[in-house]
């Protein structure tokens, strides 16, 4: 990097828009989208998309609710010819659909585009030229009044070579991009703009497309917004006239840069599944829609399959979308932290069917976007005591008592320092049962009886201690008692019961009892024990012998 001063680069010019309304305004309504996910995504992709691919592609952004789908440039290579055809002579277009294709103003090009549109019941010839000072000067090496007069000469070989088509029953509707756009200066963006709508004469009914495109990004998002609204309010035909976005994402900013800009006015937007496109991406319409839909503005876009959307488009672009992509990101719905976690399930745990959404750092929830609430707490060593027992009772059953979360949570975070890395469900399990269901040293549990006589319980337990065997009795005013003053009579130390909690685990003949018991040493150390039997009785001594145990290694 260049050290201070930055002199290679320049600050972009802000617009001067004194009166600018966007910033006083909210999101209300929906905008017109428009896929270019088959043209601008396809055309970025190493490996471009096969017919089959692309047929696939355009059946799944028909499923979720696309009605403009820009499906190629025809001209350019035969792949996108072939494949419209297909999409028109197979009937694979519904009536309400209408597909988009993108030309040059060049007039064989154009022959050739409107050639890949016969028998469509419904298209969008989109036609552009380049704009900016510097395409002008270093690309085409021309004035603005020749870039004008590319642009006006193409329209009117669009209008007069799709008389045919259109006498054909094509309903063609006509959207010009002065390409570059925001980069190009206002004035003579809005005189191109304007000479083309002479041209192409649109009506209330059949209104222009301008598609204003951030070809490349290189503002603020609030400068692109004074950007769009400065054309809105000086457009003379603004009635007849649908104004679009087509951001990029050079400064990682085109969410927010069409956000904006649909405050400043735009009725439409374009753009692509998960950001796919040239260089850092075009749009992700799935963000911007889904972005509404949680401010309670339904998008008109089904995402309610987003894990299905996404495995279509990872096989068909060879594309991963990354783990932390708003909505659709393998760990969006996956919070590590212990105090987040926490959070998360006290505030789902409040949240009431059918009221509004209110639970804590998950802004959306993941059911309406058929994700699943399963993932959602996962356990590293950063994850905290609440994270391990939510696994425990989500994937296993266990409703560990409050008191014993601490400790467990410590075991695990030992455990998931010790491996570095993120700890599964089935890890956490086995650690829950070495640390608690499977210690049987130095005291091991061989057979318990119990009988009971005028409201006293007598025991007899066959155990093994440090390997003895030894046969204890005791009797008390329950088993746990009987249990407990048996091994007083043992040189293991002494210990009493704080608390003891039960549940079944399981349902039907499968069933069986866990007991969790909670015991403080004669040193003044407290610490649970679990265990699980058929028998509940059996479950609660096995739980006091894990306590203990638990108590002697500790030592
Ligand atoms: O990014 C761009 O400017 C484009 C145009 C062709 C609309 O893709
Ligand atoms: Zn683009």
């Amino acid at each position: 990097m260049q050290s201070a001063p930055v002199t290679k680069y320049r600050p972009f010019p802000p617009v001067q828009l004194p009166n600018r309304q966007w910033p006083n305004r909210t999101l209300t309504r929906t905008p017109i989208w428009c896929s270019v996910d088959l043209r601008d995504g396809n055309q970025a992709l190493a490996q471009p998309m096969s017919v089959e691919e692309k047929l696939e592609y355009f059946e799944l952004l028909v499923k979720i609710g696309f009605k403009e789908i820009e499906v190629g440039f025809p001209s350019a290579s035969q792949i996108e010819f072939d494949f419209i055809r297909r999409l028109i002579d197979e009937n694979r277009i519904p009536d309400d659909v209408a597909i988009q294709v993108l030309c040059q103003c060049r007039e064989e090009l154009i022959t050739r585009t409107i050639e890949s549109l016969r028998g469509a019941k419904n298209a969008i010839f989109h036609l552009y030229n380049s704009t900016s000072p510097a395409q002008r000067q270093y690309v085409f090496n021309a004035d603005r009044a020749e870039i004008v007069r590319i642009a006006t000469r193409g329209t009117e070989w669009v209008k007069q070579h799709s008389r045919a088509l259109v006498a054909a029953g094509t309903k063609l509707r006509f959207e010009y991009s002065p390409e570059s756009f925001t980069s190009t200066e206002l004035e003579f963006a809005l005189e191109i703009c304007e000479a083309v709508t002479d041209v192409w004469q649109p009506t209330v009914q059949d209104k222009i497309i301008l598609n204003l495109p951030a070809t490349v990004e290189y503002a603020t998002p609030n400068v692109h917004a004074d950007q769009i609204e400065w054309m809105c309010t000086h457009l003379t035909r603004r009635d007849r006239t649908l104004i679009s976005l087509h951001t990029h994402n050079d400064r990682g900013t085109g969410i927010a840069a069409t956000e904006l800009a649909l405050l400043a006015g735009a009725d439409r937007v374009e753009g692509t599944l998960f950001g796919n496109g040239e260089r850092t991406g075009n749009l992700d319409i799935v963000v911007v829609a889904l972005n509404l839909y949680t401010h309670g503005i339904h998008p008109g876009l089904d995402f309610s399959d987003i894990n299905g959307i996404r495995e279509v488009y990872e096989r068909c672009t060879r594309l991963e979308v990354p783990v932390r992509q708003p909505y659709a990101g393998e760990l969006v719905f996956t919070a590590f932290s212990g105090s987040h976690q926490d959070a998360i399930k006290k505030s789902w745990a409040a949240q009431k069917p059918g009221a509004p959404w209110d639970v804590l750092y998950i802004p959306v929830d993941p059911a309406d976007i058929g994700r699943s609430y399963k993932a959602i707490i996962r356990i590293n060593s950063q994850s905290g005591k609440g994270g391990v027992a939510y696994v425990l009772e989500h994937e296993f059953g266990y409703q560990l008592p409050k008191l014993m979360h601490k400790e467990i949570g410590r075991v695990i975070n030992d455990l998931a320092d010790v491996t570095g890395r993120e700890l599964t469900p089935e890890e956490i399990h086995g650690a829950f049962q070495r640390e608690y269901l499977e210690r049987n040293s130095p005291l091991a549990l061989q057979q318990f009886k119990t009988n009971e006589r005028d409201s006293a319980v007598k025991c007899e337990a066959v155990v093994q201690i440090n390997g003895a065997t030894r046969t204890l009795t005791g009797e008390g005013n329950g088993p746990i008692d009987a249990f407990v003053r048996a091994l007083g009579t043992t040189d293991l130390p002494k210990f009493e019961v704080l608390s003891y909690v039960e549940h079944s685990l399981g349902k039907g003949a499968e069933a069986r009892a866990v007991s969790y018991i909670q015991i403080k040493t004669e040193r003044g150390q407290t610490l649970y024990g679990a265990g699980i039997d058929t028998n509940i009785e059996l479950a609660s001594i096995k739980a006091i012998v894990s306590a203990l145990n638990r108590s002697l290694a500790k030592k």
